[in-house]
């Protein structure tokens, strides 16, 4: 676990037989929220890290971008360890929720929402993700202009706690974008990244960026 940004803490588990590591985050503001999961092995190891830096905080969201192990795996778990916590996701993905039995207090989220608290402004972007297009989010905290990739500008191997600076222009031109194979989901989305000008990517997979 590593500071990483102003209040923003990230943790790391490394996938040695697919060179992938997996970021999750803690937005340590007044009111902390958690940006991923991890799978559930990685969620047994968050769990007490997370509590050590809460102290006598409560955790208050649980950010998923969209249904996949990484994002979401470890939920059931973190949503018993820190009951009263609301997980925010989009609609297809509170419904895949709702299918693995998993309906605790959800806050779905459209894309172009925005949600403010104390110390934080979250804004929410569509993100056709994996595995059939399905609509998911991105997230971006527009006070310390933090834009969460999720699965964009995307990287293999071991890292943790990397951060390397480029301009905005190049991150989103280096995306991932091809990935996404629908022209016309692919513009929606460079058009959403190009309306943004954040100060730092924390990335779901690599190294972050500082623009
Ligand atoms: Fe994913
Ligand atoms: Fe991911």
């Amino acid at each position: 676990m590593t500071k990483i940004y102003n209040d923003l803490y990230q943790f790391t588990n490394y996938i040695e037989p697919i060179n992938l590591s997996l970021h999750q985050y803690l937005l340590l503001s007044a009111e902390p929220a958690l940006i991923h999961t991890g799978t559930i092995q990685q969620a047994e190891k968050l769990v007490p890290q997370i509590k050590e830096l809460l102290g006598d905080k409560k955790l208050k969201y649980i950010f998923v971008s969209h249904f996949e192990a990484d994002e979401c795996g470890g939920l059931f778990l973190l949503v018993s360890e820190f009951p009263g916590v609301t997980t925010i996701c989009s609609e297809v993905t509170a419904r895949q929720l709702f299918g693995f039995g998993i309906m605790h207090n959800i806050l779905i989220k459209k894309p172009g929402d925005k949600l403010s608290g104390k110390d934080y402004n979250f804004e929410f972007i569509g993100y056709p993700s994996e595995v059939h297009l399905w609509e998911g989010l991105l997230l971006r905290e527009t006070n310390r202009n933090i834009f969460f990739s999720s699965d964009l500008m995307f990287q293999m191997g071991k890292y943790h706690a990397e951060v390397i600076e480029r301009s905005w222009e190049d991150a989103v031109a280096n995306c991932g974008i091809e990935f996404i194979p629908n022209k016309e989901m692919q513009d929606k989305l460079l058009n959403n990244l190009k309306s943004i000008n954040p100060k730092f990517v924390a990335t779901g997979h690599g190294v972050c960026i500082k623009l």
